[in-house]
């Protein structure tokens, strides 16, 4: 499976499909890693695991539209199968998605539909909520709104902040998106409407 890789910053969730390649436990290639922040410690991953890399400056273009007919462009020509979001904070348009069908996921840190947008963890702890947790799914035109392939859930403790509990989280981000890009690799994965399935491995 060729994937594309989008973040916007520290990449750990990129360094842990990365060390999944490494590690011969994923069978899947990154043909790229892109960015719109010059800064983003995901390129600086990207380097040093000799993976192609591209840095796309929203401030050159002249609205969303244009920004992401550029980045699918770029991302046609990786010759990617999916476009995988981790940590990506940009809002990808129909004009991208439509060209993706399917083939686009995200991973959010709350368990979904609960506390979408931003700041997951911390709408879960103002909430009061004694579990949360993670979710992968595919991308839509709303946001954090599309089909749920997989989640995985962790408990919220008394004495919590934003910083552990989203560790807490992190931990298991890592885990599952490695895993669901694993059965995506494997042909395992069926959309249904609203509904994924996971088919069983072929041994
Ligand atoms: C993760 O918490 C992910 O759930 C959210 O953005 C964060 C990205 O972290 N979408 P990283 O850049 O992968 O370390």
């Amino acid at each position: 499976l060729q994937l594309a890789v989008l973040a916007s910053g520290r990449g750990s969730n990129l360094q842990a499909i990365i060390d999944g390649i490494e590690k011969d436990r994923l069978p899947a290639c990154i043909n790229i890693v892109i960015s719109d922040c010059a800064d983003a410690f995901a390129l600086k991953r990207a380097q040093d695991h000799g993976i192609p890399w591209a840095y796309l400056d929203p401030r050159q273009y002249g609205n969303r539209q244009d920004y992401d007919r550029t980045l699918a462009k770029v991302v046609e020509e990786s010759r990617a199968d999916l476009v995988v979001l981790a940590g990506f904070m940009r809002v990808l348009s129909t004009c991208f998605l439509e060209r993706f069908p399917h083939r686009v996921i995200n991973i959010h840190p709350a368990l979904l539909p609960s506390f979408p947008g931003m700041h997951g963890q911390k709408q879960a702890l103002a909430y009061g909520v004694k579990i949360s947790g993670c979710t992968v799914h595919f991308v839509d035109h709303g946001v954090d709104t599309g089909p749920i392939i997989a989640q995985r859930a962790v408990p919220v403790r008394d004495d919590d902040t934003e910083e552990s509990l989203s560790l807490r989280i992190l931990e298991q981000e890592h885990q599952l998106y490695t895993e669901v890009i694993g059965w995506i690799a494997q042909d395992r994965v069926e959309v249904v409407g609203r509904r994924v399935n996971i088919k069983e491995a072929l041994i």
